[in-house]
């Protein structure tokens, strides 16, 4: 349970409030690097953070991310021509560089300086692992570029996707770091009958990116299965897998306070991915704005017959499936309503790191996660049986580079 005032400052993320400066500290995916194929193509629009913002591929490649409206009199830059490193606004020609300089203002008189005086908010962006990523900090502290391990596998071990989730950014990571909802919500009868007799135990590490938590349940042969999730600030998370499975990279990055977009990486670190998994097991129908073909309106087309014969949550595709159950929360869940049980733990320690994190930086104090010694090659999930009485921390140290 949240205090009222804790749950609006973990939720509440546009520019000038506390988590939305802290998150402004961090590198930002805004968008897929495929939704900008051409230079000087179509300018796209993208909000982030309450922020409407336009990303266009500039004449020699990269991308720029500027305001969306135009500075002289507001008409949208989505609409802009997109020429010789720049937007030109279709209303009076006033043309804008990826830094936000006014380069040319054709309607004021050759000999005015007062382009110079104008200025489009602007943000540097850096394209990797299929992502555009956004600094929307102040200048002066832009930190290294996280660099993660998938970044540098072959093209065909991964894959980078969005998709719209219609609610506040925070339920949607609360998700990422519940083990406890896996047998139920993802599984089938027979899986939600045995996690009955088996519900995990949570234990936590705090490190220098956030934390991480292992989820232990009995295994067979008198074994512990461990699920090792880290939390990277401030909205990253992995889905544990074993070696040769599948992989999942998440981030959930606020769109406004009431929607998020949810980024994924589908890696394999042992061969190429298997890009059926995206429509099939995933369930990723999206339409060309992100939208999921199965959502709130449609009851995400939960099939009751399936509930009685095979299916906990009678929806298919496990992404659905956990969209749904986070969706219908609410856009902004009430959390001085709810009851928090024993595996809920890493649940509560996302949100005190994020509330304290973001007091701390109104005090002064700066955020964690942004030191240039950590090496974000090295933060990974893990998923494998250790003998009991083991620790799930020498197992899996935090120093291991796992490619390259
Ligand atoms: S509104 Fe853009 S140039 Fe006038
Ligand atoms: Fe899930």
């Amino acid at each position: 349970m949240l205090s009222h005032e804790d749950n609006e400052l973990l939720a509440r993320t546009n520019k000038g409030t506390p988590m939305g400066e802290l998150f402004r500290r961090y590198w930002t995916p805004v968008l897929l690097c495929n939704e900008l194929p051409d230079r000087d193509g179509a300018p796209v629009a993208v909000q982030i953070m309450g922020e409407e913002l336009v990303a266009f591929r500039a004449s020699d490649g990269r991308v720029g991310l500027l305001q969306e409206k135009c500075p002289h009199r507001a008409t949208s830059l989505v609409l802009a021509r997109n020429e010789e490193n720049g937007l030109r606004c279709i209303y009076h020609g006033w043309k804008f560089d990826l830094a936000g300089r006014c380069e040319d203002m054709p309607t004021e008189p050759a000999d005015s300086n007062f382009r110079e005086k104008v200025r489009a908010r602007a943000y540097p962006t850096v394209e990797a692992g299929g992502m555009v990523w956004a600094y929307m900090g102040p200048p002066d502290k832009q930190p290294p570029f996280p660099n993660y391990h998938w970044m540098d596998l072959p093209a065909d071990q991964w894959e980078a996707w969005k998709i719209l989730q219609e609610n506040n950014y925070a339920q949607a990571i609360e998700g990422g770091i519940d083990s406890a909802h896996i047998e139920y919500l993802h599984g089938t009868l027979e899986r939600a009958a045995q996690g009955r007799n088996n519900p995990p135990s949570v234990e936590l590490q705090t490190t220098k990116y956030g934390f991480r938590y292992a989820a232990l349940r009995k295994a067979p042969g008198g074994k512990v299965g461990v699920r090792i999730t880290p939390f990277v600030m401030p909205w990253t998370t992995f889905v544990p897998g074993n070696y040769g499975q599948t992989k999942i990279w998440h981030a959930w990055v606020p769109k406004d306070d009431g929607a998020c977009w949810e980024f994924d990486i589908h890696y394999n670190e042992a061969k190429p991915y298997d890009k059926k998994l995206r429509s099939y097991q995933w369930g990723f129908d999206v339409d060309p704005t992100g939208r999921k073909t199965r959502n709130l309106s449609n009851l995400y087309q939960q099939d009751r017959e399936l509930m009685k014969t095979t299916s906990f949550s009678g929806i298919e595709g496990v992404r659905v499936q956990d969209q749904a159950a986070q969706e219908t929360m609410g856009r902004l869940v009430d959390r001085t309503q709810e009851h928090l049980g024993t595996t809920d733990m890493a649940v509560i320690a996302m949100r005190r790191i994020l509330i304290n994190s973001a007091k701390a930086l109104a005090r002064g104090q700066e955020p964690i996660g942004l030191d240039p010694s950590i090496n974000y090659r090295a933060i990974t999930e893990a998923a494998f049986e250790m003998a009991p009485g083991g620790d799930w921390r020498a197992e899996a140290p935090l120093t291991v580079t796992l490619v390259g």
